[in-house]
C-alpha cells in the first residue's frame, strides 16, 4: 500500500495553461519520461479550472478529456475522445424507435457520446459511468477529494496532491465536481451522466439499447468479471433490446469492432458482430 501512496502522490498544480504543456510532454519519449519520474499530477481541481477557464469551447472540450485521460476507474483508464466509435454508433442508431431510451454505459466524460446525443431523434439518451463526479470536501489546509483514482481519498494541498489510501465514503450532502465534459452540457442542457456500475446498477426505467464502448476489455476485468456485468446490463434491457460492446483498438481493421447482443425470451444472442472483437469466443 505504501508504495501504491507513494506512486498516486505528487507535485500537483491544476492550471489549465500547465496541463496543457504536460499532455504535449507526454507525446514526446523524453520529456514523457521525466513528467513521468517527476510523478506530476493533477487533481479535479483542474476540472473544474478547465470549465471556468476562457477559452475557445473546442479547445475547452479538448483539455478537459485530456484531464480525464489522467484519471482512473480503479483498474480502467477513463480515456476518451469525441466521434471514438462510428461503426458502433451507426449500428445502434439503425435501431432506434421513437421514445426508446438509449444509455451509454462507461462513458467518461460523456464526449464519446456526442454522435449519438446529436443523432438520437427523439429518443432519450441517458449517460452514466462508474464515477459521475467527485465529490470534496474544503479544508483549512487542503481540499479533501473522494473517489479519485478508483476509490481513494485524496488531499490536495497548494502545490501537493497526497493519496491516502484509504476509501472513506464522502459526508453526506458534499459538493461534488461534476465529470460531464462542458462541451456536451453546452450542446445538449438537459443531457445528465449518472452514477451506474455495469456490475451492480439498476436503472430507474429499463434500456432498449446500451452501448458499452472501451470498458468490458480483457486489459481492465477477468472474463468471468467480464460475463457477470453481460448479465446485469442484459437485466436492465428490455426484451428486444440490443446491447452493443465496443473496442477502439489499432488491432481491429478500421480501428474499432463490436458485437451487438439482442435480448430475446430473457436471453442475450449475438446477432452482429464486426471485425473479430475480442470478446467473441467468450461471449458466444
Ligand atoms: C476507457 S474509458 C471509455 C470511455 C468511453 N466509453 C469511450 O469509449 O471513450 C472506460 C470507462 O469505464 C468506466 N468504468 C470502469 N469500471 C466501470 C464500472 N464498473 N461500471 C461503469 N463504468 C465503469 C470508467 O470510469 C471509464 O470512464
Amino acid at each position: 500500500m505504501l508504495l501504491k501512496i507513494i506512486l498516486r502522490s505528487g507535485p500537483c498544480w491544476d492550471s489549465p495553461g500547465w496541463l496543457r504543456v504536460y499532455l504535449a510532454g507526454l507525446n514526446n519519449p523524453v520529456t514523457r519520461f521525466l513528467l513521468l519520474a517527476l510523478r506530476i499530477k493533477f487533481s479535479p481541481a483542474v476540472l473544474e479550472n478547465i470549465r471556468r477557464a476562457d477559452l475557445p469551447e473546442m479547445e475547452k472540450a479538448a483539455l478537459f478529456s485530456g484531464a480525464m485521460n489522467l484519471f482512473r476507474a480503479g483498474t480502467a483508464f477513463k480515456t476518451t475522445a469525441a466521434a471514438r466509435s462510428p461503426l458502433t454508433d451507426s449500428a445502434l442508431l439503425s435501431k432506434v424507435k421513437p421514445g426508446a431510451l438509449i444509455v451509454e454505459t462507461g462513458v467518461s466524460d460523456g464526449i464519446s457520446a456526442l454522435g449519438l446525443l446529436a443523432q438520437a431523434g427523439n429518443a432519450e439518451v441517458l449517460l452514466t459511468d462508474l464515477q459521475a463526479a467527485f465529490p470534496y470536501e474544503r479544508g483549512p489546509l487542503c481540499t479533501r477529494y473522494y473517489g479519485t483514482d478508483g476509490a481513494y481519498l485524496s488531499l490536495k494541498f497548494p502545490l501537493f496532491l497526497l493519496c491516502t489510501g484509504r476509501k472513506p465514503a464522502p459526508p453526506a450532502g458534499a459538493p461534488v465536481v461534476s465529470l460531464l465534459n462542458p462541451l456536451v452540457s453546452e450542446k445538449f442542457p438537459a443531457v445528465k451522466l449518472a452514477a451506474f456500475d455495469i456490475f451492480t446498477g439498476a436503472l430507474p426505467r429499463k434500456a432498449d439499447l446500451f452501448k458499452c464502448a472501451n470498458v468490458l476489455n480483457l486489459q481492465y476485468f477477468k472474463t468471468d468479471e467480464i460475463l457477470r456485468a453481460i448479465a446485469n446490463l442484459s437485466a436492465n434491457l428490455n426484451e428486444g433490446g440490443w446491447l452493443y460492446i465496443a473496442q477502439n483498438n489499432g488491432k481491429y481493421p478500421d480501428g474499432e469492432a463490436y458485437l451487438g447482443l439482442r435480448k430475446e425470451d430473457g436471453r442475450l444472442s449475438i446477432e452482429e458482430e464486426v471485425n473479430g472483437h475480442e470478446l467473441l469466443a467468450l461471449i458466444k
